[in-house]
């Protein structure tokens, strides 16, 4: 049984113990005027959750439906043109992976968004991370004639942080990567880690295309991408930075950016040691 509509014939004065955002469209309609302030709350994660659906099912369905007109013209070619379909088989491939990616980065988003906290923090030598993101993309920047370069700075004992280190990763991986891929070939990019009694600081900076002002202060929405159809070709889905900073805010940290159009980007991340 749809548990919503269960809820919905609920009596409309009794008020269920929890406002949890399931229960927005039943509280809505049972409320009183003194709770406005809360209607309007809910009502603003309401429109969410129909956004993001909408959102998501949209970019479900691009991929889907590249998969199955690739897949027809594969089986139409596949005797009379091999090279034809050799090549429909290549883009069958890089569709399926950006369709895995996709569902991956709404996993791990639903996750960060869903747990309180962190759940198994521990040790964590952020340095090291570090290391195994850029050995992950070096082959990438190499293949663009990027030079991926690492900078340490402060007391190499200082960069251990109670935390998750699987988290920890996806968010530098995904920062290396957008500098790496926004970046045009023959450029640089440059990861810097600070350490103190404090706090770990990273920061990753790019001689790329830049960000323009107005952008800025949306980029870490979902699925938001400064230009949709440049970044459809790099095969991004816009959730990365969403991902980076709930990482950051997780840990108790900070994520920022500064950029500039035609010169570079830089992100900041700064996570607290105590
Ligand atoms: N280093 C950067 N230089 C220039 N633009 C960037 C940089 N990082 C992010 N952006 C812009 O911000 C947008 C959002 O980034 P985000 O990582 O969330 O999505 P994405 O890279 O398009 O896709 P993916 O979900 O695969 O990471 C990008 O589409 C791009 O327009
Ligand atoms: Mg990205």
């Amino acid at each position: 049984m749809d548990r919503t509509s269960d809820r919905n014939k609920t009596s409309p004065g009794e008020r269920p113990p929890e406002l949890a955002p399931d229960d927005a469209g039943f509280v809505e309609a049972g409320m009183g005027e003194t709770d406005a302030v809360s209607l309007g709350e809910l009502k603003r994660v309401n429109r969410m959750r129909r956004d993001f659906v909408a959102n998501v099912s949209h970019e479900l369905k691009t991929p889907a439906t590249s998969l199955k007109l690739l897949a027809e013209s594969l089986v139409e070619i596949l005797e009379e043109d091999p090279d034809q379909a050799r090549f429909f088989a290549q883009r069958l491939k890089s569709e399926t992976e950006r369709l895995a990616q996709l569902t991956s980065d709404l996993l791990d988003l639903a996750r960060l968004e869903s747990e309180e906290g962190l759940q198994n923090p521990a040790e964590v030598d952020v340095r090291s991370v570090l290391m195994v993101v850029l050995a992950r993309l070096r082959p990438a920047a190499k293949r663009k004639n990027i030079t991926l370069s690492w900078r340490r700075s402060g007391n190499a004992s200082l960069y251990a942080i109670l935390g998750d280190e699987t988290q920890l990763t996806s968010m530098f991986a995904n920062l290396v990567e957008n500098a790496v891929k926004y970046t045009p070939p023959g450029g640089r990019v440059d990861v810097e880690g600070e350490s103190s009694e404090d706090e770990v600081s990273v920061r990753v900076s790019d001689t790329g295309i830049g960000i323009p002002e107005g952008s800025l202060p949306r980029i870490f929405e979902r699925f938001y991408r400064v230009d949709k159809a440049r970044s459809k070709e790099t095969g991004g889905t816009g959730l990365g930075l969403s991902i980076v900073r709930h990482v950051a805010e997780k840990h108790g940290g900070t994520v920022s950016v500064d950029s500039v159009v035609g010169e570079g980007t830089t992100f900041t991340v700064r996570l607290p040691r105590g």
